[in-house]
């Protein structure tokens, strides 16, 4: 049971890059954090080790791998199952915020449910706001509740926007490193391998982000995102090329004023402030202690993206701005090449390619259900693999 003073947090994703470091900030602040719930997919040994140090009320994993639940039998005995175990551990009444750090769409029912309960939502997976963001952001106006960012640019933007009117806002400026291909011709990303597209300059992630990274895939869903969570059309969201990433994001207003967030890269502090909010806790004498010294910092860059050569970026805006399923198609098309690209089976400019020819054949649905945004990013899945056993021009031209 959480203390008065103690925050109740269900981690779904524990086991993860967010998910570990979210225990990492609950270790730093144990005065003020309480893990409630812990859920995760197939990793049972770390997961039962995370049950054993922080001792949560609810454990749930949803592979159906029989091994996978052999373990778990034996480890977690009493851990639940499935994503009814998920929502049971979002939606537990002892917690007050869920961290929503699942890979992929697993966590987007469970989170809805967490808002229905009155969970402030601590959110790092990003295709709950990208295919979803109408309904989220709906419900979370119904119930109440905030919605909290868990990305180093969104928690940028939010924190700059406090204290601020949005309709003074003139753009919102998202931060971009330019992942490892930034200075890569067309050529040489045409012929990139996976060593050197997963070798990022300054972020140790997952490999599916990683890529998205590459491609700037994942900057264009940060747009998406960043559309939903601060209501801002997308002609005020543009991308700025910051190679060092110590600028996490920019908010620029009416009278020509620029506010920005600075902070070495780590994924700590938007996780911290995530879970702190409305109040900033003193990390000096912690672990997690990481400030940055000025005189270390020789110099900040800014360039313009290059959408010829990242036209991921393009495509989320297109996708973003015809709304509807169009998004969720963009998603889905996504979780399939870049899968296909890191087994060696199409190049990295591929990805793009197909992406936009599977964007092409949909037709897309308006103010589209739950299940209508899940159906189109299933379909989306299944086009895409499809494309990538037929060759369509683009990839052809790819291989000239
Ligand atoms: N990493 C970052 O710096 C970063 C920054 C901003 C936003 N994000 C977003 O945050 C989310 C998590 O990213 P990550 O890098 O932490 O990913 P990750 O390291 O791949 O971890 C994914 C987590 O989700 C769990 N998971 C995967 N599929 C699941 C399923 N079907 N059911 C239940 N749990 C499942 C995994 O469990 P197992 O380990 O048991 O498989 C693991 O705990 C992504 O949406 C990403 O885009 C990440």
């Amino acid at each position: 049971m959480a203390t008065e003073t103690q925050r109740g947090i269900a981690v779904l994703g524990s086991t993860g890059s967010i998910g570990r470091q979210t225990l990492d900030v609950v270790r730093a602040f144990p005065d003020h954090l309480r893990v409630v719930a812990l859920a995760a997919h197939g990793n049972i040994a770390l997961l039962a080790e995370q049950a054993r140090e922080f001792a949560p009320e609810i454990v749930a994993y949803t592979s159906d791998d029989p091994a996978t639940q052999a373990q778990a039998a034996e480890l977690l005995p009493h851990a639940l199952h499935g994503v009814e175990g998920l929502t049971a551990a979002a939606t537990h009444p002892d917690a007050d915020t869920l961290v929503a750090a699942t890979s992929g769409l697993i966590g987007l029912r469970p989170t809805l449910a967490a808002i229905r309960a009155g969970k402030t939502i601590a959110l790092a997976n990003k295709e709950t706001l990208v295919m979803a963001g109408h309904l989220v952001m709906a419900a979370a106006r119904e119930a109440g509740v905030d919605i909290l960012p868990v990305d180093s640019e969104h928690s940028a933007l939010w924190q700059s926007l406090r204290g601020e009117r949005i309709a003074e806002v003139r753009r919102l400026l998202i931060t971009a490193s330019g992942g490892p291909l930034r200075q890569a011709t067309l050529e040489e990303m045409r012929d990139v391998t996976v060593e050197r597209a997963l070798a990022h300059p300054t972020w140790r992630m997952g490999q599916k982000i990683t890529i998205d990274s590459a491609t700037l895939m994942n900057k264009g869903l940060e747009v998406i995102e960043a559309h939903w969570l601060f209501d801002m059309p997308y002609d005020q969201i543009e991308v700025v090329v910051h190679p060092q990433s110590i600028i996490h994001s920019m908010v620029e207003f009416v009278d020509d004023s620029i506010k920005m967030q600075a902070s070495l890269p780590s994924m700590h502090l938007p996780i911290q402030d995530a879970l702190s909010y409305p109040a900033r806790w003193n990390r000096a004498e912690t672990a997690l202690s990481h400030p940055l010294s000025w005189p270390n910092v020789a110099r900040l860059d800014f360039e313009t993206v290059d959408m010829e050569r990242f036209p991921c970026l393009r495509l989320a805006y297109e996708a973003g701005r015809r709304g509807g399923t169009a998004p969720a198609v963009l998603v889905g098309a996504d979780e399939q090449a870049v899968p296909l690209f890191l087994q060696g089976k199409i190049r990295l400019t591929d990805i793009a390619a197909i992406l936009e020819e599977t964007l092409s054949r949909h037709t897309v649905i308006e103010d589209p259900t739950l299940d209508d945004v899940l159906a189109a990013c299933a379909w989306a899945q299944d086009e895409a693999l499809r494309l990538y056993s037929e060759p369509t021009a683009a990839r052809e031209r790819n291989s000239e």
